[in-house]
């Protein structure tokens, strides 16, 4: 009952013209056999060529960006709004992606204020979560994951936690070849799963998609879609090329 949604993450990869060759590419050899919900995440500069192409060519892919700030206007340099993102064409924001995290300083608390500004401009949130290598060894990673989950969702309401999306996305698995096991994330995404039950209701739970990522490439994306509570990837290098995503989309 829950659809399937691939999501490419382009990180900051590509100049609006790349961008524009590369849905023209896309749109070539586009095949979408398990029907999916595909959306591609450009950087902030492409996001209005590419909404413009998909939508000229009929391209069966929703557009996301990677960030926004919280607050809707104001004296904030460098910053982009949720409307202005909004405006562009997008349908889905990532939130709290580790690499915001990492470089930025992004904390929960800075992740769960994006998540009230993109329910309040319409923007659907795909929030990151998802523990270190040290946090994974030390047996932690669970506890850390659903206290993460807790903090990043503390006040938002039971209308708006249906349209989200949870990325589970371990650190050292992204970017670097390594993958969880397909049983390993399924675990946690199980747990995490639980977890939105006990804070809303267990019907809630069932609907909301959460999606593995890291490290996902054609060549295992079958055997994590295989598994109960993975709805689906969150791909970054993989997604900047068209066959490799092609194959993703078409595990
Ligand atoms: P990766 O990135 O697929 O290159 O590991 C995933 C992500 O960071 O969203």
């Amino acid at each position: 009952m829950r659809k399937t949604f691939i999501a490419g993450n382009w990180k900051m990869n590509m100049t609006n013209l790349e961008a524009e060759k590369f849905i023209m590419g896309l749109g070539d050899s586009y095949k979408n056999k398990n029907n999916c919900e595909v959306a591609v995440c450009p950087p902030v500069t492409a996001l209005l060529s590419v909404k413009k192409l998909i939508d000229k060519y009929s391209i069966d892919v929703k557009l996301g960006a990677q960030n926004m700030f919280y607050e809707s206007s104001g004296a904030f340099t460098g910053e982009v709004s949720p409307g202005m993102i909004k405006e562009l064409g997008a349908e889905y924001i990532i939130i709290g992606h580790s690499e915001r995290r990492k470089y930025f300083g992004e904390t929960n608390e800075i992740v769960n204020r994006k998540m009230s500004a993109a329910f309040k401009s319409g923007l659907k949130p795909i929030m990151c979560i998802g523990e270190s290598l040290d946090i994974r060894e030390s047996g932690r990673a669970e506890k850390f994951v659903l206290n993460q989950l807790i903090e990043c969702l503390a006040g938002i309401n039971e209308k708006n936690i249906s349209g989200v999306t949870i990325a589970y996305e371990p650190i050292w698995a992204i970017g670097t070849g390594k993958t969880a096991t397909s049983k390993d994330a399924n675990e946690m995404c199980k747990a995490i799963r639980g977890r939105i039950g006990d804070l809303y209701y267990k019907d809630i739970s069932e609907a909301v998609r959460i999606q593995y990522g890291g490290s996902v490439k054609p060549s295992n994306i079958s055997e994590l879609m295989s598994m109960t509570d993975i709805d689906g990837a969150l791909v970054g290098g993989a997604s900047i090329k068209v066959d490799d995503f092609i194959s993703i989309i078409n595990y």
